[in-house]
């Protein structure tokens, strides 16, 4: 596996690929690599004949009183992951080389930067979209690889592609998950071994409350408020959003439409960590209705 750590280096290659005809697969990380980014760099491997991933903790998308200097940081194992998972390139530029010195250009999301995670994170996506733009004008992918971990993040990608006629396809890839259902990630670092354990209650809510929509409940306030009163079971943790939403454009309608996906979504606190986790629910067709479409043939 190459290591590229210059912008004009990275873009050369990734011409002389695709000029030869191969695809290339990108996987964009801030690092301290985990089972789920590896989820995605072997995804990558099967789809494309090339891949990158980069390790770069984007400055702008923290706010000054975020985790940014304290961001856990560890290029050894992260190269070994990488390695193993099939990568070909690790782009892990500095910051002025991300940032070049008197740089004043970025992108803005619009009004999906401000609800939900964006309520608590409002610099959040706007720093998301600078730099995956950025590492998509060094890298040139065919494809790029998000986790369904950053829900809201994977919905303000697609529509940069697609908004700023990139022309990237955007894969959404499964939340990889610890054995309690805690959703990795990097900064499940922090918590302590009591902390990560009282964290499954996240996962945990999720399940019940898509039992609940199953059960036949398409009302989003009690949906919502069913998902709060399973979560203050922990009273430590701190809810930040626990809300229920169109899977597709985070709309929040009074009733939620039959066979239609909805998103649960959880921004949460527990000790110090900021933990987000999410489940697509399909909204079941009641039974009136299937069977009204066994009449008319439809089945
Ligand atoms: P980071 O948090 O390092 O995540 C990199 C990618 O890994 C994201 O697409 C994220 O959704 C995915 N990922 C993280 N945990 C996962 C899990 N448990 N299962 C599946 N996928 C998971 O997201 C970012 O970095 C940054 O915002 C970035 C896009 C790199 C821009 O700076």
């Amino acid at each position: 596996m190459k290591v590229i750590r210059k912008v004009d280096e990275l873009r050369e290659y990734s011409i002389e690929q695709r000029s030869k005809g191969k695809t290339v697969g990108f996987v964009p990380t801030m690092g301290f690599l985990h089972e789920g980014h590896v989820s995605l760099i072997t995804r990558a491997s099967v789809e494309c004949d090339i891949v990158i991933t980069s390790l770069f903790v984007n400055p702008t998308q923290f706010a000054p009183h975020e985790d940014f200097d304290t961001y856990p940081r560890d290029f050894e194992h992260d190269y070994n992951l990488a390695k193993n998972a099939d990568c070909d390139v690790l782009f892990a530029p500095a910051r002025e080389e991300m940032y070049p010195e008197g740089a004043t250009t970025s992108l803005s999301v619009g009004d999906l930067a401000y609800v939900f995670e964006g309520k608590y994170r409002p610099h959040f996506f706007d720093g998301v979209v600078t730099v995956v733009a950025k590492l998509f004008s060094a890298a040139l992918p065919t494809k790029a690889f998000f986790g369904q971990k950053d829900y809201q993040q994977t919905l303000v990608v697609k529509s940069l592609s697609k908004d700023m006629l990139m022309g990237v396809e955007i894969v959404v890839c499964p939340i990889v998950r610890e054995s309690n259902g805690l959703a990795m990630s990097s900064r499940n670092k922090y918590l302590t071994d009591e902390e990560k354990g009282k964290a499954k209650i996240l996962f945990q809510s999720l399940v019940a409350t898509k039992e609940f929509i199953e059960s036949g409940e398409r009302n989003r306030k009690k949906i919502n408020a069913f998902m709060h009163d399973f979560l203050r079971k922990l009273d430590i943790l701190k809810i930040d959003y626990a809300l229920a939403a169109d899977a597709n454009n985070l709309s929040e309608p009074t009733e939620f439409e039959e066979g239609g996906d909805i998103v649960l979504l959880l921004g949460t606190i527990l000790g110090k960590t900021r933990l987000i986790d999410n489940m697509v629910v399909r909204i079941p067709v009641s039974k009136y209705n299937e069977d009204e479409r066994f009449q008319v043939g439809l089945k």
